[in-house]
């Protein structure tokens, strides 16, 4: 029999250490899941325990701090103590049974990047430099007594995580962190052994190097991560990719120097990404950036050291990150967010089974804590991702017919963990095609993933044995006729359109019909509302050649709880694209040629345009919610857009649920 995906597939050795395959989970700090002294909890074991059930050869945990003193973080990242021990012991039990192995990476702290609301007091850095938040803060620099007892803390974390069977270290060397921050001469003015050329300033790893080796011997595996580049065109500026501009951080000939003294030192492998804090969007790549978008960087690495380099960066498409082993630019693909939606990647690409792999729709929305608002660290698309125990699709004792009426995510999602369960579930969709919102959302050629996400709903509903009636349209009638025992409203929304003068004229469209195709714009294109799908539209039409200019009555666009990396990115792509922006401004009244709209100053401007795009969000569609409310004699639940327009993530765990609970 052979085997689909073969280069996953092989065995590695790294240090004394063996890998089965060449698929780590890459490095992701999730705060919930640790108590509020920073000490995992059994939501952390269970967490990364799926993972390797999942089939991942190496886990990679996020950034823990090995002392608590010099820099005192709020946010729960350790500091490692000997309460470390059973946690992590409790894991390697599990994990190593199945043959998986766990690197805990390890981190000096923020340094110039903490910002107020997770660093108690005044930043540190390697120099007295502004902080990266506060320009008017200067941060404290580090003394040699401080970098001491850095160097003996990192000792003493690996020490205690070997005892707990942990079987290597990760130096969190990247993201313009501290260690970083000593590596590069932006950061780096010091004039004593820590600083000066790139060796120099290498010291501080150099000696964290040497303390964890002296400690656990040479054999156990220390592995470095850093970025190649930083892709900084100024302090909080990220660089696009492709962009010609000037490096203000590390470019590549550093990196690949930087690799060379690496190896040359006694490193046992090499975790290469790019990037820095600023801006996010390489260290934390969303949905616009690439699959493989960091390849390059690793494949020059390659060619640069003979030890193993890891390589990240939506690889989560099983040919290319087959195809990144195979053709040698990388030893071992690691996968951060993909395994968050769906830890089972690694065995389903072994299996061939690419087709069910739930997929990553790169929006950091439940990921990234402080963007989800609650503080749970999940997914958007696997909403047991950090709740393993709790949140298990289990048998319904009793299993019920259900009817759900629509067939967007939410939907979907209700009829999959529904019929998982054992329910039996029909499910009406009025328009001839499931997807909802996801069909528009997945149109722009940077928004795949969704398209993806809206076929593996469709596959699994389809597997999972959902009646499934498209073209046919929920009534109360129908409800009698089909007399379920649970009735799930899952209508979605509409786009809102608000009564301005002359927004009833031929030339004006909404967003969802335009992306549909169900109507077309012609020339000069003013799209009112810059949230993040009216960005997202402009770009899409900027790059068919429209002019474009988005209007926005609020000081910023995106102005919701969008991640930065995603809102940052959109921001750089419509700037670079030539995208016209007009913010703090209101439109008036949309003429045949013109719009006239005013600004916040009071002044009035008529912007000419051929056509207008509203897109000033969603209103719940929740007539037939009410209607079955009033007239069904048993549960009626309203599921995501139909209850409150929201966004994915809302749909997929509203839907999730209440289809675990009934
Ligand atoms: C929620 C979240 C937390 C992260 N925390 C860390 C971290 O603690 N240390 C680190 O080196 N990288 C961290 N990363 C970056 C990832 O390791 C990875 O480089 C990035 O997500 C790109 O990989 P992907 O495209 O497979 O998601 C984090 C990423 C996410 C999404
Ligand atoms: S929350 Fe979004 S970006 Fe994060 S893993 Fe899930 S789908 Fe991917």
């Amino acid at each position: 029999m052979s085997k689909p995906f073969p280069h996953l597939f092989q065995p590695l050795q790294i240090g004394n250490v063996r890998l089965k395959n060449r698929i780590a989970m890459a490095p992701m700090g999730f705060g919930a899941l640790s108590d509020d002294n920073g000490v995992p909890t059994q939501r952390y074991v269970d967490y990364f325990a799926e993972r390797a059930k999942g089939g991942a050869g190496l886990l990679l945990t996020g950034m823990l701090k090995v002392e608590d003193q010099i820099e005192h973080l709020r946010a729960r990242r350790g500091p490692v103590t000997r309460e470390f021990i059973k946690p992590f012991a409790d894991l390697t039990e599990q994990i190593h049974a199945l043959g998986t192995k766990i690197f805990v990476q390890l981190s000096a702290g923020l340094g110039y990047q903490g910002r107020p609301h997770n660093v108690v007091g005044t930043p540190v850095a390697p120099s007295p430099i502004p902080s990266f938040v506060d320009d008017k803060v200067i941060c404290r620099e580090l003394s040699t007594d401080d970098i001491a007892s850095l160097v003996t803390a990192f000792g003493n974390a690996a020490e205690i995580l070997a005892k707990a069977g942990v079987d290597g270290i990760e130096v969190h060397g990247h993201a313009g962190f501290l260690i970083d921050q000593f590596s590069c001469s932006l950061w780096n003015k010091r004039t004593d052994r820590y600083g000066g050329d790139l060796r120099g300033r290498m010291t501080f790893a150099f000696e964290i190097f040497d303390e964890i080796k002296r400690r656990l011997g040479p054999g156990y595996p220390v592995q470095y991560r850093y970025g190649l580049r930083h892709y900084m065109k100024a302090v909080r500026q990220s660089a696009l990719p492709g962009e010609d501009y000037i490096e203000l951080g590390r470019d590549i000939d550093e990196g690949l120097e930087l690799s060379r003294i690496l190896e040359e030192h006694g490193f046992d492998s090499l975790a290469i990404d790019a990037g820095t804090a600023t801006g996010h969007y390489w260290a934390h790549p969303p949905i616009y950036q690439q699959h493989g978008c960091m390849l390059d960087l690793s494949a020059m690495v390659k060619e640069t050291v003979s030890i193993p380099v890891i390589a990240v960066g939506r690889l989560d498409i099983p040919e290319l990150a087959n195809s990144a082993i195979a053709d040698g630019k990388a030893d071992v693909i690691s996968l951060a967010k993909a395994l968050l939606a769906d830890p089972y990647w690694p065995t389903k690409v072994q299996r061939g089974k690419v087709e069910d792999i739930r997929p990553c729709i790169g929006c950091h929305q439940a990921c990234s804590e402080q963007f989800s608002g609650r503080y749970l660290n999940s997914c958007t698309v696997n909403p047991a991702c950090g709740r393993e125990r709790t949140h298990t699709i289990l048998p319904a004792l009793q299993p019920q017919k259900v009817l759900i009426a629509g067939g967007g995510v939410a939907g979907m999602e209700t009829a999959r963990v529904a019929a998982l369960r054992g329910h039996s579930v029909v499910l009406y969709e009025k328009s001839t095609e499931l997807g909802g919102h996801l069909i528009e959302a997945g149109i722009p050629e940077d928004k795949k993933d969704v398209e993806r996400l809206n076929d593996w709903y469709k596959r699994q509903i389809k597997l999972l044995g959902v009646d499934i009636h498209t073209g046919t349209e929920v009534t109360t009638g129908l409800v009698e006729q089909e007399n379920p025992d649970v009735v799930i409203v899952a209508t979605g929304s509409v786009d809102l359109l608000p009564r301005i003068p002359g927004s009833d004229r031929s030339h004006v469209v909404a967003t969802t019909a335009l992306f549909k195709g169900d109507v077309s714009v012609r020339g000069r294109v003013i799209v009112v509302g810059g949230g993040e799908n009216g960005c997202e539209i402009a770009l899409w039409l900027r790059r068919r050649g429209h002019e474009v200019a988005v209007v926005e009555r609020q000081s910023r666009l995106v102005n919701i709880p969008v991640a930065n990396a995603n809102r940052n990115m959109l921001l750089d792509m419509l700037v670079d694209e030539g995208v016209e922006i007009h913010t703090d401004t209101t439109v008036q009244e949309i003429g045949c040629q013109h719009v006239r709209v005013i600004r916040a100053s009071g002044e009035v401007l008529e912007l000419a345009c051929n056509s207008v795009v509203m897109s000033v969000g969603m209103r719940s569609e929740r007539g037939l919610y009410e209607a079955i409310s009033d007239s069904f004699g048993g549960p009626v639940y309203g599921v995501g857009d139909c209850a409150d327009p929201t966004n994915i993530m809302k749909a997929v765990w509203d839907g999730f649920e209440v289809a675990r609970t009934i």
